[in-house]
């Protein structure tokens, strides 16, 4: 059979991007533009300037997309975008571009949800021995989702738990910030985990307890612990009063904390679907937080004490990790290749459960 070429849309939060993939798995291009500096002042993403920032970035991006593709608009086959769940702005800027490129071509369209083209995107990345086989658990830990998810298909999915407060990567930014830590390049989460190394037991043990908020809940939660180190440094006298080597400690501390209730929570998951009779043999972990390598190596030396028989962990790398316009591209192939498309005048869905 023929080659299928998709190009997609992707602007539910602050990332603009468009990426063309086609059937046999090749990326072509995967072109993300970002606006982390238009909101830092924020302290979250502003609606309205993420708005103007997709309206300005996203016709460069598909030129650059098809550029970099070395592909011309008629050798598309199909267009895909995120129809939700997002800011219902910032997606009908995708929605809109995809929608008149289609109609115009006269090439069928597909609108995709963002977050089943997340825990798809193993099934473009890895290779066929090391792909997670159906039913398979995902655990999405970025600064805007925190969400363990169990995949049963294609087109099945059930969220087990979600974060009832913050987002994991957030609060990795927030105590970033109340350390007065230097991002390093790769941003204020990363810069914490570096800070972090140096870490002695003697640092960990002049710090106090952080909490471990609702045990046996499928549900997470991080203002618990946000809040017990910010009430730590306030009680000092700001961070200015605290040594270096309790800073390490706190920052451990805090990364201990957060990364045991993801073991937890996945504990919990794995028995929800023994309960249910699925048989996980995968656990597939992604979003900028998945970069953190405790984290990774934590949960793998966890899945690997699980039950009697191995669980794998499966990482996309950190750039499909991340928002992208080929996981949307991914999740509507499959659609693409069974001819069940969309209609040109298809509605946006901010609000969309799995
Ligand atoms: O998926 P992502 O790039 O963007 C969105 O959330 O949209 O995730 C970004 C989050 C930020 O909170 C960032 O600080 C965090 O991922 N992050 C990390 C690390 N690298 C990025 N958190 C902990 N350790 C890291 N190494
Ligand atoms: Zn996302």
């Amino acid at each position: 059979i023929r080659s299928f070429t998709v190009l997609a849309f992707e602007s539910s939060a602050d990332d603009t991007a468009v990426a063309i993939v086609n059937s046999e798995r090749q990326i072509l291009s995967n072109v993300v533009r970002k606006q982390h500096a238009l909101h830092e002042g924020y302290g979250g993403i502003h609606p309205k300037i993420a708005i103007e920032a997709h309206q300005r970035n996203m016709p460069l991006a598909v030129q650059q997309a098809l550029q970099e593709a070395r592909t011309s608009v008629n050798d598309i086959d199909g267009i895909a975008f995120t129809r939700g769940p997002g800011i219902g702005g910032c997606l009908s800027v995708g929605s809109n571009a995809a929608k008149s490129l289609a109609a115009a071509l006269g090439k069928p369209l597909v609108g995709v949800h963002h977050m089943q083209a997340h825990a798809l995107t193993p099934l473009l990345t890895c290779s066929t021995e090391e792909a997670p086989v159906f039913p398979f658990l995902t655990l999405l830990v970025s600064g805007g989702h925190t969400l363990l998810l169990v995949a049963t298909s294609r087109s099945e999915f059930k969220i087990l738990g979600t974060t009832l407060d913050e987002s994991i990567g957030r609060t990795f930014d927030k105590i970033s910030r109340l350390l007065e830590l230097k991002w390093s390049n790769r941003g204020p989460g990363a810069a914490l985990e570096e800070f972090a190394l140096q870490t002695t037991q003697q640092d960990l043990e002049s710090v106090p307890a952080l909490p471990r908020p609702m045990p046996k809940r499928l549900a997470f939660s991080f203002s618990a612990l946000h809040s017990a180190v910010e009430r730590f440094v306030y009680n000092q006298g700001g961070i200015g009063n605290i040594a270096m080597s309790t800073r390490r400690g706190l920052a451990m501390g805090f990364q201990n904390s957060a990364i045991a209730q993801l073991e937890e929570k996945l504990g919990l998951g794995m028995d929800w679907c023994a309960r249910e009779n699925l048989n996980i043999r995968h656990v597939v972990v992604s979003g900028g937080v998945a970069s953190n390598q405790l984290l990774r190596t934590r949960l793998s030396t966890f899945l690997n004490n699980w039950g009697d028989h191995p669980i794998c962990l499966v990482y996309p790398p950190v750039a499909l990790c991340t928002d992208n316009a080929a996981m949307i591209a991914w999740a509507a192939m499959y659609r693409f290749l069974d001819n069940d498309f969309d209609d040109y005048t298809i509605d946006l869905r901010p609000e969309w459960s799995l």
